[in-house]
């Protein structure tokens, strides 16, 4: 059975700056919070860092041409804020707007359409020296990168989205440590949580002034929270859950407040909030990303750590493809929602090199199947969704885990930087070229 998209429907893949750049310290780049965490040992598996990657700064011709080979319509890519601005502001770099500007052409040149993310979590180490998130001074700082950016490239990129997935950077960043810049702090967290809220307001108010016509976004990570059985105990569970965990910049960006089951959560460490910011956070955006990779189980005793019977990729994340129709389909019904784009999905699986050279990965190819049939099922459930990424265009620098999970539809081979496109990503072409995906 073939499960169509609506016409027009737009079909990528993503990256992130950091994740395949490399090049971090030439022409003129500042230091991220990237480099300084991952060059301090014990940080990363491995000790791996992000100083070459898929070193796309110099390579990103020819993985321009990949894009073309895959038939991608879009590329989604992030911009290294400290290559703009090498200590967070004060006066702009040039060749490190020059190098956005010359892949922007290249993409164009292929056909493709840019979506650029301004920040994909490198911040500028100099300003991480100043209490980074956690100081106000950041948020109007954003803003001003993100209007320097635009004046480069506006004329030529229509989608921006500010923030890649904030909560990350508040759970990981700020909480738990295991990001950079590894704090281990609740009240930065949170202050944290509600500063990226306030520079995603400043930003989208900058970019319109400069051009109303751009299309404005946030992409959000999100996922389902389902119960374990079906006891009222493991409902409420969920219910929980998914208030605790997966409403807070929701409610923030689409209900104007933030909701109060999160404020009771913070307690004595919630942030400070300024008047008018609820309005400055909640403006109207033209699209909304959704980055989902797996669903929660829960009980009354937390998270599942193992669903029996399911699938987990390398990450050690549950393969459940319904989840993706569902989340789409409770969003739809809880929020007043611009379009949805999907900015990620994809899976991290161990890739082995058949001896022609080819890599067979086909639960990859599998994990995109089920989660594209799932899309094609929601949109016609009646959810708005205009485009899917598949997270990756490449394998990658993996944050915390380094290079030792792949998630790319197509192979680095991080010696000789050679790419092969995997079996999937083949297949992707082919469904681009459909826009329809098969069931086999
Ligand atoms: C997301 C990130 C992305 C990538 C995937 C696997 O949380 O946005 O950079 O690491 O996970």
């Amino acid at each position: 059975m073939s499960y169509p998209f609506p016409p027009h429907f737009l079909w990528g893949a993503a990256t992130a700056s950091y994740q395949i750049e490399g090049a971090w310290d030439e022409d003129g780049k500042g230091e991220s919070i990237w480099d300084r965490f991952s060059h301090t040992p014990g940080s990363i598996d491995n000790n791996d860092n992000g100083d070459i990657a898929c070193d796309h700064y110099h390579r990103y011709k020819a993985d321009v041409a990949l894009m073309r080979r895959l038939g991608l319509m879009a590329y989604r890519f992030s911009v290294s804020w400290p290559r703009i601005f090498p200590t967070g502001r004060g006066k702009v770099n040039l060749p490190g707007l020059d190098f956005y500007d010359r892949l922007v052409d290249e993409v164009l040149e292929a056909g493709i359409t840019p979506m650029l993310t301004l920040y994909h979590w490198d911040l500028p180490q100099a300003l991480q020296d100043q209490g980074g998130w956690t100081n106000r001074e950041t948020c109007p700082a954003f803003a001003d990168y993100s209007a320097a950016v635009v004046k480069r490239l506006g004329d030529r990129v229509q989608y921006w989205t500010t923030f890649n997935e904030p909560r990350v950077v508040m759970l990981l960043g700020y909480m738990l440590g295991e990001h950079a810049p590894g704090i281990q702090e609740l009240r930065a967290a949170y202050q944290t949580a509600h500063h990226l809220m306030v520079a995603h307001g400043m930003a989208v108010q900058a970019i319109k002034a400069l051009n109303p016509r751009l299309q404005t976004s946030i992409v959000l990570d999100q996922c389902i929270i389902d119960p374990a059985t079906d006891s009222p105990e493991d409902a409420a569970a969920a219910d929980e859950a998914w208030k605790n965990r997966e409403s807070l910049f929701l409610d923030c960006i689409f209900k104007a407040h933030y909701p109060e089951s999160s404020w009771e959560q913070m307690g004595e460490n919630a942030p400070e909030i300024l008047d008018g910011d609820m309005a400055l956070i909640s403006q109207k955006l033209d699209f909304l990303g959704l980055n989902s990779y797996f669903r929660w189980v829960v009980n009354a005793q937390g998270i599942l750590e193992h669903v029996p019977g399911s699938e987990y990729t390398a990450m050690g994340w549950e393969v459940h493809a319904p989840a993706l129709r569902k989340l789409l389909n409770k969003l739809h019904a809880e929020y007043r929602l611009p379009p949805i784009y999907i900015t990620e999905n994809g899976a991290a699986f161990q890739d082995e090199v058949a001896e022609d050279g080819a890599i067979h990965d086909d639960r990859r190819l599998d994990y995109l199947r089920q989660h594209l049939i799932q899309t094609s099922l929601a949109i016609q459930d009646g959810v708005d969704v205009r485009g899917y990424f598949a997270w990756s265009l490449l394998d990658n620098f993996e944050w915390k885990r380094g290079y030792s999970k792949r998630f790319g539809i197509v192979r680095v081979d991080y010696e000789t930087q050679a790419r092969t496109i995997k079996d999937s990503g083949h297949w992707y072409r082919r469904v681009i070229a459909a826009n329809a995906v098969d069931d086999q």
